[in-house]
């Protein structure tokens, strides 16, 4: 089988499959997921909070996310299916046109496939630049936790009317601008539904409900290694004496057949 590809990812939300979305930050677990199925991994600036045992993403930098992207590049290359791997880019490294570019072209060159950027109609400069150079863009808009200490904790976005228009406003003018993709995070299932059914591009959730085109979930939630708060739109897939590889199929499975996110992991 060939690999995924920003067309493919076209194409499945085109055909109305859903996509599998995870975060890895290694070579074995890459490869694990691209086996399983996972259409794209996410190196995700969560590693900071999982891996390095901060608090929030803020004390990750634009080298740790390098390492990490080189490191799942070589796994994903192994499996039989490679997925696409998209980066985060870290907080504050894409704040200018130059800074964004440089970032993007750090992980790029570590072997990511896609660059993942947090904020709504300020990017625009940054996505038409990376655009123009070949670099496929996802938006991350919803909870977006680099601006935890903006938006005052993990809380859910877009429960008021003025807010959720203003996210579909927002979400239209990042496809307008070029993104390949959009990340909804924490947003009332009703609103990832709308947003997702307006837009031409996959829209990626979590704790957004079933009616976006995909779901990602960070590897150790889903891998029920979560210690402390759970957050409500988690799902431990490693239940019924499954080995690792079992739990990640089964996420696959659900994500595709729409068992996983039921009501429950999602927000009204
Ligand atoms: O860093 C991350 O893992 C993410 C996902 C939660 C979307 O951005
Ligand atoms: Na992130």
């Amino acid at each position: 089988m060939t690999t995924i590809t920003i067309p493919t990812l076209a194409k499945l939300k085109a055909e109305q499959e859903k996509i599998a979305v995870l975060t890895a930050y290694d070579a074995t677990f890459a490869q694990l997921a691209a086996d399983a199925g996972v259409e794209v991994i996410l190196v995700g600036d969560s590693l900071g909070m999982v891996l390095q045992g901060h608090s929030s993403t803020l004390p990750v930098n634009i080298d740790d996310m390098v390492y990490h992207t080189a490191c799942v590049a070589r796994g994903n290359a192994r499996a039989e299916r490679p997925a696409l791997i998209m980066a985060d880019l870290p907080f504050m490294s894409y704040g200018t046109i130059e800074q964004c570019l440089e970032s993007a072209r750090k992980v790029m060159q570590a072997g990511a496939h896609m660059v993942k950027v947090e904020g709504d109609d300020w990017l625009i400069p940054m996505i038409t630049s990376l655009t123009r150079q070949g670099v496929p863009v996802c938006a991350h808009l919803g909870l977006t936790p680099q601006a935890v200490n903006k938006l005052g904790g993990y809380k859910v976005q877009g429960r008021d009317s003025d807010a959720a228009d203003a996210m579909l406003a927002h979400s239209q003018a990042l496809e307008a601008a070029g993104v390949d993709l959009l990340v909804l995070e924490c947003v009332p299932s009703e609103l990832a539904a709308r947003i997702s059914a307006s837009l031409t591009i996959p829209v990626v959730g979590i704790g957004a409900g079933a009616g976006t085109d995909a779901q990602v979930l960070v590897l150790q939630d889903m891998l029920g290694l979560n210690s402390g708060h759970v957050p409500k739109f988690v799902k431990n897939f490693m239940t019924d004496g499954r080995t690792v590889q079992q739990a990640l199929a089964a996420y696959v499975a659900e994500v595709k057949d729409g068992t996983f996110p039921a009501a429950e992991h999602g927000f009204a």
